[in-house]
């Protein structure tokens, strides 16, 4: 059965008046998991999720990521944090697995990240005032890390996240300290495309749709490398967006992005029904702005050149294992940003994610 969209959402609005405490399971609100369209199947490009291999081992979660994604990022296992060991040995085994469950499945996979200015393992924090040494370390990892998953990866977030929070200027860090603000930049795509030249190579960054000047300066980094040759195939937004975004600034933002004329990743889309941790509104009234975030990203995004659709991600499978629920990190645990909710049910803003996909 087809729903129109104006009476899916008719229905969703109405489910979601119903103010359920919030966490309450999803089973009365949505038909039956067997009646959820693989949305995988509708998007008429990469449709993906972020994975942490651990989560493989819930098999709800590895059900709907198989049924529903079909490219993977992969949210912590291809990163410093977790392969490089105290004494430098480097472990896989994360990756690895993300890899055979993505091979399984009929699933690309989205790497990330190679540097990123938040993940500096002691290993490399020693070196910190040692240029060669740090040269030698930062090469050698990059080689090792993109030449181990070369051909078995679409895509490899390089840098991550370059420019500061505020908008102005490009991040110091351990690595632009010691390698150069550029320095650092080019010599990691450079060694990323020696290793595994098939890879597409994305810078990615976030508050770039609530922050124009931030947008700006991360749109002129790009640019600049493109000018001087450095082999960027792609460009991330992440989207970690709150439903006080206004409408809008999500399309204006994808516009300005694909103006460059590369192809864009909305690399970790979640909604936030808690910005900054506040309750704003009834659950009604924010789940039905989440929809309509969810919605209006996913029409701004179709509205984009076919050749720069690279991939849509959502950032995570459940709500329960949303970053935006963890604490250390400033989230609210009783969050719930993504398409399932913590047993793995469609919600509301599923159906309204597989209308909007459907087009
Ligand atoms: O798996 C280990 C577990 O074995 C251990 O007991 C536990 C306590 O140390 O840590 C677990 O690993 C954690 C991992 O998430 C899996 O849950 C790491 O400590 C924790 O640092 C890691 O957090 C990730 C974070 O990036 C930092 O890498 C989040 O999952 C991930 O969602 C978040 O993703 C970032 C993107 O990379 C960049 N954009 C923002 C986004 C959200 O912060």
């Amino acid at each position: 059965m087809r729903l129109s969209r104006r009476a899916l959402l008719a229905s969703t609005l109405a489910l979601a008046a119903c103010d359920r405490p919030i966490g309450a399971t999803a089973a009365a609100q949505t038909p039956p998991k067997g009646s959820a369209p693989a949305l995988r199947d509708l998007a008429p490009y990469p449709f993906g999720t972020q994975l942490i291999s651990t989560e493989l081992d819930t098999p709800i979660i590895a059900e709907l990521a198989a049924r529903h994604f079909d490219q993977v990022n992969t949210g912590f296992e291809l990163k410093m944090e977790y392969i490089v060991q105290p004494d430098g040995r480097l472990r896989f085994e994360g990756g690895d697995r993300l890899a055979a469950f993505c091979r399984a499945n009929g699933q690309a996979i989205h790497a990330h990240t190679l540097v990123w200015y938040a993940d500096t393992p002691d290993w490399f924090a020693r070196l910190d005032g040692s240029r060669r040494a740090m040269e030698a370390a930062y090469d050698g990892y990059v080689r090792e890390v993109a030449g181990r998953y070369a051909g078995r990866v679409r895509a490899w977030d390089v840098v991550n996240e370059p420019v500061t929070d505020e908008g102005s200027d490009l991040r110091d860090s351990l690595w632009s300290r010691n390698l150069g603000q550029d320095g650092h930049f080019i010599r990691a795509f450079e060694l990323a495309h020696e290793a595994d030249p098939n890879a597409i190579l994305f810078t990615n960054d976030y508050n770039l749709e609530s922050n124009p000047t931030k947008r700006r300066t991360f749109l002129n980094l790009v640019e600049r490398m493109m000018n001087r040759g450095v082999p960027i195939g792609g460009i991330g937004t992440q989207c970690h967006v709150s439903v006080d975004l206004p409408a809008g600034a999500l399309t204006t933002a994808l516009r300005d992005i694909a103006s460059l004329g590369l192809p864009v990743h909305v690399s970790e889309f979640d909604c936030s029904l808690v910005p900054d941790g506040i309750f704003r509104g009834s659950q009604r009234e924010r789940e039905a702005d989440q929809i309509r975030l969810y919605e209006e990203a996913l029409e701004s995004y179709a509205a984009l050149p076919a050749r720069q659709q690279y991939g849509f991600t959502v950032w995570g499978v459940r709500d329960a294992e949303s970053w935006l629920r963890r604490t250390d990190y400033g989230g609210d645990p009783s969050d719930r940003p993504l398409l399932f909710d913590d047993l793995g049910q469609p919600k509301p803003v599923f159906w309204a994610v597989a209308e909007a996909l459907r087009g």
